[in-house]
């Protein structure tokens, strides 16, 4: 697998056989004062990590597991948006290859209604500043077996066929590259205009949801949409509640 281009100023992609996870890898680059624009594809991570501490493993080339190192310039009360913007980048590319695939709040992309891809971005404080290592995991294996969770789904098994998977790597780089751009140049209101197209492309919205917050509550509604700073807005109980942060059960449509 490889890929080169001038997809985002300063891209850099390195391809390794084997790692922990390259999350952990390119925030040990960060940490050393590396650079915005270093990507780390893996074939293979033996220790990749999820959302919400979980485990994140497939076998040798089962999925395209890379991690994008990001400096952004924007406030970091903006930084929020930065996994919904990466994985509506993911959803994006998809669609572009004839995937009917759509994005669940915050940082999952689905294809009719079964995971495919999960993000994982993470902010590390280095001596050159913070940064940020935005981490996708695609499942593209032939296999049900080999996928990261039994109810998922890859892209093979959509489509009937191995995708090539250097070929939607270059497109993803793209695709975010582009986004990111747009989101870092555009200000408020590129942030209203990505949250109107994010929640367009949001499988959450509409739904009934159960949401699962961090100090163990849960909160059970009605998607309604997503605010401009990217939060999942909820509606129960007479009143309307913005997520910021929390794990989201469709409940029913
Ligand atoms: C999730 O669905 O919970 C997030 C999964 C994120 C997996 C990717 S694979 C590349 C990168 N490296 C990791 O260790 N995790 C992310």
């Amino acid at each position: 697998l490889s890929a080169d281009g001038a997809l985002l100023p300063g891209l850099r992609v390195e391809v390794v056989e084997e790692t922990g996870s390259t999350n952990a890898l390119v925030a040990e680059r960060a940490r050393a004062g590396e650079p915005e624009g270093l990507v780390v594809v893996a074939e293979h991570q033996t220790a990749g990590r999820g959302r919400l501490d979980r485990r994140w493993e497939t076998p040798p080339r089962a999925a395209l597991t890379f991690s994008v190192l990001l400096r952004p310039s924007v406030a970091p009360a903006s930084w929020p948006w930065l996994p919904l913007l990466a994985g509506h980048a993911v959803g994006k590319t998809l669609r572009a290859v004839g995937h009917d695939a759509a994005v669940k709040w915050p940082n999952d992309v689905l294809i009719d209604g079964r995971k495919v891809a999960g993000l994982l971005v993470e902010r590390v404080d280095s001596p050159a500043g913070p940064a940020a290592v935005v981490g996708i995991g695609l499942n593209v294996s032939t296999s049900r077996q080999e996928l990261p969770v039994p109810e998922a789904t890859s892209l093979a098994l959509e489509a009937g066929g191995a995708p090539d998977r250097t070929a939607l790597l270059v497109d993803l780089l793209a695709t975010l590259g582009e986004s990111y751009a747009a989101w870092q140049a555009g200000g408020a209101a590129a942030e209203a205009r990505l949250a109107e197209s994010y929640a367009a492309a949001c499988d959450t919205v509409g739904r009934e949801v159960r949401v699962d917050l961090p100090a163990a509550q849960t909160l059970h509604g009605r998607a309604t949409g997503v605010d401009s700073r990217g939060r999942l807005l909820v509606e129960h109980d007479g009143t309307t509640t913005a997520v910021a942060a929390g794990d989201v059960v469709h409940v029913r449509a």
